[in-house]
């Protein structure tokens, strides 16, 4: 430990601070084809051949479904007292429309019912990439009509959990659905259409928008309503003008073109601009930018890395990391001439360089874009290759060092003023991170993809320390 940090004086939050973990339902639920599931897109994708790190799929994923009172107890034991979890829409909706499978529903109700039994305050996140594959297959995300289903399952999942769940996110990082789903294809469905990722872009807009207003519709008033972004913190090499140029186009892409319509009710004029050779926009309909702009009781930042860009030297063509993988399609649409760069820094094992003042700038940043608006980071953390001793233990002090400089920048923004209530880390427990399979893990608790053992790593004590006081303890030696 450095002995800045010995010396440092303690980091403490304030008491009705959520301390909670995040998950998503594709990636540990496992149990597919039960109780009336049909196959969302990832079940598709990560079933086609070449598109997950060996061929890895969800179909098991860690077993939640099946061992969910085992991982509530887990968190109890931990100390936590906020759990984020997603819904699994073709569970509840096989088809994406139509009425619900209470089988489906079932399983969430019972999951909610064991969280408030250990006094966990349960997060509910609707939409966190897994599109039903019937609304793929009707056009998915760039077809407006599967923004009308979103509302209507939203108001089906409103309707049978809101007496009891407080807290909902409409959408998670509708960036990756958008811009990695249909424009670089490194998530499912995997299409590779430059005008489609903008188009989807805006039905996710209007399916937070009407989301949003079907949840209100059928939920007690007290319930709050947010979205997760996935709001990236652009840096630029320099400070010269196209470089900065540079930077405002990617912000536009990452963030504008979310935030602008959600929290402000238009898209940023830069944005349009810099993609007109892509997309007229012609389908964004009257009121449309209405309907999206609804208030918001909450918003969510999701942050694990940040963004360095300048302009090209000339223009960017073939494979290039995204952070999320790699493809020789951009997904970012019109900004062929931005280059991208790795910033400075030690990383974790995605190669994602680690940078809590990105955190702070973030949460700053919200603060000013949205005043008033309570914030949580609902996704912070970070992969390590974790091994158990031959004791059976696994320490990860990179992951405690990760989570205490971040928390730490959570602290400091609140200092600063922002209006932080809570902070979700990512993840529970290892999972099936998406195109990477089961090789990246992001859990405080380890699995053991083999009998699926659950053990704690000594990060997740460490965070279960927090939660129980409130305050930072020291770094692991
Ligand atoms: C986020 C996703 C989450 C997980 C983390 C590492 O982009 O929301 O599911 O993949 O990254």
């Amino acid at each position: 430990m450095s002995e800045s940090a010995q010396s440092a004086p303690p980091v403490t939050f304030p008491p009705a601070f959520l301390w909670g973990a995040a998950t998503s339902a594709y990636q540990i639920e496992g149990a597919v084809r039960e109780d009336g599931r049909t196959p969302s897109i990832w079940d598709t994708f990560s079933h086609t051949p070449g598109r997950t790190a060996d061929g890895e799929t969800g179909d098991i994923a860690v077993d939640h479904y099946h061992r969910y009172r085992e991982d509530v107890a887990l968190m109890a034991d931990l100390g936590l007292n906020a759990y984020r979890f997603s819904i699994s829409w073709s569970r509840v909706q096989p088809t994406g429309r139509g009425p619900a499978v209470q089988r489906g529903l079932d399983f969430y109700r019972r999951l909610v019912d064991e969280l408030l039994a250990h006094g966990i305050r349960p997060a509910i996140t609707l939409y966190h990439w897994d599109l039903p594959q019937e609304l793929e297959d009707a056009g998915g995300w760039p077809e407006r009509d599967t923004a009308y289903r979103f509302a209507e399952y939203a108001r089906i999942v409103g309707e049978a959990l809101g007496d009891r769940v407080e807290q909902w996110i409409t959408l998670n990082e509708p960036w990756c659905s958008a811009f990695l789903g249909y424009g670089s294809g490194v998530h499912a469905p995997g299409r590779t259409d430059a005008a489609a990722s903008l188009r989807a872009a805006h039905h996710l807009n209007l399916a937070h928008g009407l989301g949003a207003s079907a949840l209100r519709s059928v939920m007690p008033a007290r319930n709050a309503v947010a979205v997760s972004l996935n709001s990236s913190v652009v840096r630029t090499v320099s400070q010269d003008p196209a470089d900065l140029a540079a930077g405002q186009k990617i912000d536009d892409l990452a963030n504008g073109v979310f935030h602008g319509p959600m929290l402000h009710g238009t898209y940023p004029e830069t944005l349009l601009a810099a993609t007109s050779s892509v997309t007229d926009w012609s389908y964004v309909r009257d009121r449309d930018l209405e309907t999206i702009h609804q208030p918001l009781d909450a918003l969510g930042l999701n942050y694990y890395t940040p963004t360095l860009v300048s302009a090209a030297e000339e223009q960017v063509s073939g494979p290039r990391p995204d952070g999320h993988g790699a493809s020789a399609h951009s997904p970012w649409p019109g900004a062929d001439d931005v280059a991208f760069h790795q910033t400075p820094g030690e990383r974790t094992e995605m190669g994602w360089t680690i940078d809590p003042t990105g955190l702070h700038e973030l949460i700053m940043r919200y603060t000013r874009e949205a005043p008033g608006l309570p914030l949580y980071v609902t996704e912070n953390g970070a992969a390590y290759d974790d091994k158990p001793d031959p004791d059976g233990r696994v320490h990860d002090p990179e992951r405690i060092a990760y989570l205490h400089g971040h928390l730490s920048a959570v602290r400091r923004a609140i200092t600063d003023g922002a209006d932080v209530r809570g902070y979700f880390l990512w993840s529970l427990m290892d999972n099936f991170e998406w195109a990477y399979g089961y090789g990246k893990r992001f859990g405080a608790v380890y699995v053991d993809y083999t009998t699926l053992e659950r053990t704690p790593k000594s990060s997740a004590h460490w965070y279960g320390r927090a939660a129980r006081t409130g305050e930072l303890p020291p770094l692991e030696g």
